[in-house]
């Protein structure tokens, strides 16, 4: 039975934008399960720390301003392929090429503004769910998984 699990965030111009809903209801249509999820507003300490394999980077300091500008939902959603799938779901990181259909491809413009983050690989999946919630997540057994997996 599936167990992957990835780290979803929608980012600051996705919450003030209105886009949770949306965003959730895509997960939860495509029939992943809902481990977790919060709002909070973040630190400058801990979006560093979320993204600090990018701190040599030239937009780094940007990044962590724009994570810090206001509240993110962090979830953590499970299922088959989750990890791979979700990205497909969220659409190319610079929204000029993400396809129609993605999340990035229908809501956003600019790199630097692109509504969410989705974990890249299981094992940085596995980092950032810890990051983010080390309280845990909710386990349960949900009772769609027999209508979605054979
Ligand atoms: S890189 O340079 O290839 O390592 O970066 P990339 O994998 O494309 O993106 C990693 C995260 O950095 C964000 N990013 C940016 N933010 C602000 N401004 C600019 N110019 C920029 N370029 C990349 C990008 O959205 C990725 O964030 P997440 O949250 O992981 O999607």
């Amino acid at each position: 039975m599936a167990t992957e699990r990835t780290y979803i965030m929608i980012k600051p111009d996705g919450v003030q934008r209105g886009l949770v809903a949306e965003i959730i209801a895509r997960f939860a249509r495509k029939g992943f399960t809902l481990r977790a999820l919060k709002m909070q507003n973040v630190s400058k300490e801990h979006a560093e720390k979320h993204y600090a394999d990018l701190s040599s980077k030239p937009f780094f300091g940007g990044l962590v301003s724009y994570m810090c500008s206001g509240p993110v939902v962090a979830m953590v959603w499970e299922g088959k392929d989750v990890v791979k799938t979700g990205r497909k779901i969220i659409g190319a990181t610079n929204p000029a090429a993400s396809e129609p259909g993605t999340i990035r491809g229908d809501f956003c413009i600019e790199v630097g503004r692109n509504v969410i983050h989705g974990s890249d690989a299981v094992e940085s999946a596995n980092h950032e769910i810890a990051l983010w919630f080390p309280e845990g997540v909710c386990e349960y057994e949900s009772c769609a998984k027999a209508w979605i997996y054979e």
